[in-house]
């Protein structure tokens, strides 16, 4: 049976419809996906894996609506993502996205507790308030000494900590993260992802997490290869860490890539 089948569309927490990415290139045209089927069920932590180049980030982006189909709808819920005006878009991100990228984007002038804070300042919260809520996430990745410290002057480990803290100060449901162990050592990039995981438990999250690391993929519930515009379920449970990924054994969604991605973006609920 299908994912798409065994998911009631009830019970999806975010879900894409016939998504298609292409992008002008030379005289061509590089499509990135095709008619991209992908549902999560709320407090799923999904693990996305793939070569490089694959559209692993540019999935993220729509994702989070940082970035629009050539066709395709990205529904959160009931709302559809490609409805929202730029403005609502980035109001939604700041109310309902935690984000956090390999290279975790501090602002390394600023203190950690400045840098956990940016998303509450940004939606004007009194700064006591943002700052309280802030020095809260930073005792919770086990930053709290290290609140006053400038971000620039910690370790790798530490700044990625900060930006977990940053990603989930304003309350969000859905983490995305795009390799955020990528530039970590074998040890570091294991306790930062055992972090991630306890959040993800303690915060009631759905969370997306794109990885080249298959024996972080393996502690997710499921993880999905991106290939050739589609994805697709994987088992990873025995596999070496340096191994390809199987063939896939389970279809997360249709798999027409005859499509080219014309289509206009669907109508549907705001
Ligand atoms: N705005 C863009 N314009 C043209 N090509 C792009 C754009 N964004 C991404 N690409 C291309 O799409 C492909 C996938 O990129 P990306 O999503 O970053 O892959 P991954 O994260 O899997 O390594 C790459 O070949 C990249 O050059
Ligand atoms: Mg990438």
């Amino acid at each position: 049976m299908t994912e798409v089948a065994r998911i009631d569309q009830g019970d999806a927490f975010l879900r894409t419809e016939d998504l298609c990415k292409a992008f002008p290139s030379g005289n061509g045209t590089l499509t990135l996906f095709r008619d991209l089927n992908l549902t999560v069920r709320r407090g799923e932590m999904v693990a996305i894996v793939g070569e490089s180049g694959s559209g692993k980030s540019t999935l993220l982006h729509m994702l989070a609506g940082l970035d629009r189909p050539s066709a395709g709808a990205v529904y959160f819920g009931s709302t559809l993502l490609g409805k929202l005006t730029a403005g609502q878009a980035a109001a939604f991100r700041n109310r309902e996205i935690g984000y956090v990228w390999q290279m975790h984007y501090l602002l390394p002038e600023f203190t950690a507790l400045e840098n956990a804070a940016m998303p509450l300042l940004a939606r004007n919260m009194p700064k006591n308030q943002a700052f309280a809520a802030a020095a809260r996430l930073l005792d919770e990745v086990g930053l709290g000494q290290r609140a006053s410290h400038r971000a620039g002057e910690l370790s790798g480990g530490e700044q990625q900590r900060v930006a977990f803290a940053r990603a989930l100060v304003a309350g969000p449901g859905l983490l995305l993260a795009d390799e955020p162990t990528g530039s970590l050592d074998a040890s570091t990039a294991d306790s930062v992802f055992r972090l991630l995981t306890q959040l993800h438990t303690a915060h009631q999250l759905t969370s997306i997490l794109v990885t080249h690391n298959l024996d972080l993929a393996r502690r997710c519930d499921r993880t999905l290869r991106l290939r050739d515009g589609q994805l697709q379920q994987i088992p990873v449970a025995g596999m070496q860490p340096d191994q390809t990924p199987p063939e896939s054994t389970a279809d997360t969604g249709t798999s027409n890539v005859q499509s080219s991605c014309v289509r206009v973006q669907a109508p549907g609920p705001a």
